[in-house]
């Protein structure tokens, strides 16, 4: 087929109903370790299971952290073990993973972290550091070298805090990449706040609650993408991969 010059063509938005599901279909299957985490995690923590890494950021994690060669990885916010295993599902055998959570969300999340990703084929790789993550940012020992990878995915209203202690500690090495998950906040971080809350909450005050977080977190997610995209002294890539993953590296040379 010739292409023409005399027709304008725009193509139509990929954003919309389906697609994710597409994309899934289209990728890699989750890795059988991480497809039982899921599992579990849905069943012993129904309440908030969605906050789950997808399987799409899974594999993406692992293709990073294989690609890299990162040989250590710093994850905030464990949860069940999700993303602990998918970046140590890429390293090389000598490599290690450490994860950071405080189990503030659900304390049920530490069980299947324990039963599931400590104990999958990669798991001896992994350390949980039961720890707020802003005390275990400014506690914790730097590997040789910094770490490769860093995926934050914990409170949204610390990240700024989180990326500025990363920052100042030079906790990430030269090549690091510094991710930070759900920066589109459903949506909201791009249309005020007041777009796309969640319907649910099954009494008022539940749902006042709700509302409430949702506005808190959607503003801080707002300031802290502000505020990353004009720092001079990295490079920021906000991707629209399910709830928005932000990637920042130094800029070459540093600053
Ligand atoms: C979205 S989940 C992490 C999901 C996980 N990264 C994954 O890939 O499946 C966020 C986690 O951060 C933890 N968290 C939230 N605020 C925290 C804090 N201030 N200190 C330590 N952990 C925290 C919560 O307990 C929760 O388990």
């Amino acid at each position: 087929m010739h292409h023409r010059k005399d027709i304008t063509f725009t193509k139509p938005s990929i954003y919309r109903p389906g697609i994710e599901e597409y994309c899934d279909a289209n990728s890699a299957p989750q890795n059988a370790q991480l497809s039982a985490i899921t599992t579990l995690t849905y069943e012993r923590c129904p309440e908030w299971a969605n906050i789950i890494s997808s399987h799409l950021q899974g594999n993406l994690l692992t293709a990073l952290v294989r690609s890299m060669r990162a040989r250590h990885c710093l994850e905030v916010g464990a949860f069940t073990g999700h993303g602990a295993v998918a970046l140590a599902a890429g390293l090389e055998p000598d490599g290690t993973v450490t994860t950071i959570d405080d189990f503030s969300a659900d304390e049920r999340a530490r069980e299947v972290f324990l039963e599931a990703a400590l104990t999958s084929g990669p798991g001896p790789m992994i350390t949980l550091v039961e720890q707020q993550a802003l005390t275990a940012l400014r506690e914790i020992e730097m590997p040789d070298g910094g770490f490769d990878l860093i995926f934050v995915d914990a409170d949204k209203p610390n990240y700024f805090a989180y990326y500025e202690t990363i920052m100042e500690r030079d906790l990430l090495s030269p090549h690091g990449l510094l991710i930070f998950d759900n920066t589109l906040w459903g949506g909201a971080a791009a249309a005020d706040g007041a777009s796309a809350e969640p319907d649910v909450g099954e009494t008022d005050e539940a749902r006042r609650w709700l509302h409430e977080m949702w506005t808190d977190w959607a503003d801080a997610v707002r300031v802290f993408n502000q505020k990353v995209c004009q720092d001079p002294r990295t490079v920021t890539t906000l991707l629209p991969l399910r709830d928005g993953m932000t990637l920042v590296q130094r800029v070459r040379g540093g600053v």
